[in-house]
């Protein structure tokens, strides 16, 4: 059982900081999904971890011990990336046990635990077989078995799964979590991919240019964002977010912006400062009026039908917003439409500083 803690943790290559004084607490046994766009500093974070990448300053604890100085391979993680990177000349199980014989385990251990790790991912058939006969799916299960077969501390993962089909990586979503559960093993996990965070995470660090923006639970995230960023990044369909000025209006919150001007309640979060920025998630956007809710008139611009749900993008007077309701067979692009929220449905955040406004 181990837990890793990151202090002050630092990166910058040049002029570039990569990573910004990152703080972070994983408990032993934790699954803890690293996830931001593109360049936010998730792979250097890791690399940093394992020790494929020097530290500028600050301080990973991998249990009690400090290890930003320690060589990579007396870290006791494992790391699994996007490419699997297999030696394509070996077998699949020479693949898997190919760290055991670099540590000169005696065969018949390696065979053993090769054989072990293989029947839990479904790979005892693939055994003899080179990986380049595999399915892209096959070979990421040996990647992961390589990984598993050497019984670390820590497993790090930086986006395994996206050279994956969307199917197949929504069965290796699956089988990671099941892993997980069977190893209680503390994983930390990379992606860009907010739905493979909320899927997988207990818990989510949302990052944004080499720092932390967020951490918590799915959930917790989704329900309550701190910033306008991670509220605008956790969740899809993403929240509508409109720019506009507050100001106080016979006993209540005008807020205004091109084309609308709601009346919010006095006591409403919006009305902490003057450019606000309100956030609305689409599905509490709906049809049916109620006498509390604000009412955003428009035309229905796009309608997409998935079944169990439809998403409209109407265009009002101002912004363009985007709804998702329960499956309505009965809206059709070009009619003009009224969509209704609750007032405590409405996030708002400093538009200067992207912070959240909190009643
Ligand atoms: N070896 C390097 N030399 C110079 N700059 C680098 C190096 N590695 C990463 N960077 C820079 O550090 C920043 C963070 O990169 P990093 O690869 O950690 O992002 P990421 O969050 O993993 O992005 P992605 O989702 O695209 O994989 C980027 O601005 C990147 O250009
Ligand atoms: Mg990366």
């Amino acid at each position: 059982m181990t837990d890793v803690r990151l202090e002050g943790l630092t990166k910058r290559f040049g002029a570039v900081v990569a990573v910004d004084a990152v703080d972070l607490a994983i408990r032993s046994g934790e699954f803890v999904v690293l996830v931001g766009p593109s360049g936010s500093g998730k792979t250097t974070c890791l690399r940093m971890i394992a020790g494929l990448e020097t530290v500028t300053s600050g301080s990973i604890f991998i249990g009690d011990t400090d290890v930003a100085q320690v060589h990579a391979k007396d870290r006791n993680v494992a790391m699994v990336f996007q490419s699997y990177a297999l030696y394509p000349h070996m077998t699949v199980a020479e693949n898997m046990g190919f760290a055991l014989k670099i540590r000169k385990l005696p065969r018949e251990e390696i065979d053993a635990r090769v054989r072990e790790v293989a029947a839990t991912l479904g790979l005892t058939e693939e055994l003899p077989r080179k990986p380049k006969t595999l399915s892209g799916g096959q070979q990421q299960r040996v990647a992961l078995g390589r990984a598993i077969v050497r019984d670390p501390a820590v497993f790090l993962f930086d986006e395994p799964l996206s050279n994956l089909d969307a199917k197949l990586r929504v069965a290796m979503r699956g089988e990671l979590i099941k892993l997980h559960h069977r190893l209680d093993t503390t994983m930390i996990y990379v992606t860009h991919d907010q739905i493979e965070a909320m899927t997988m995470g207990d818990r989510i660090v949302v990052m944004h240019e080499g720092e932390i923006r967020q951490v918590g639970t799915p959930l917790e995230v989704y329900d309550d964002p701190d910033d306008a960023f991670v509220a605008g990044f956790i969740g899809s369909p993403a929240m509508n977010l409109v720019e506009g000025a507050a100001g106080a209006r016979d006993g209540a919150i005008a807020f205004r912006t091109d084309g609308l001007d709601l009346s919010l309640p006095a006591a409403h979060p919006a009305g902490g400062t003057d450019a606000v920025t309100l956030g609305i998630r689409p599905e509490f956007l709906d049809l049916q009026p109620s006498a509390s809710a604000v009412e955003l008139a428009g035309r229905i611009e796009a309608v997409e039908h998935l079944g169990a749900e439809t998403i409209l993008e109407v265009s009002t007077a101002g912004p363009t917003l985007v709804a998702r309701l329960p499956r309505n067979d009965g809206v059709d692009h070009g009619s003009d439409i009224s969509l209704w929220t609750e007032p405590a449905n409405i996030m708002a955040f400093d538009t200067d500083s992207g912070m959240r406004l909190r009643a």
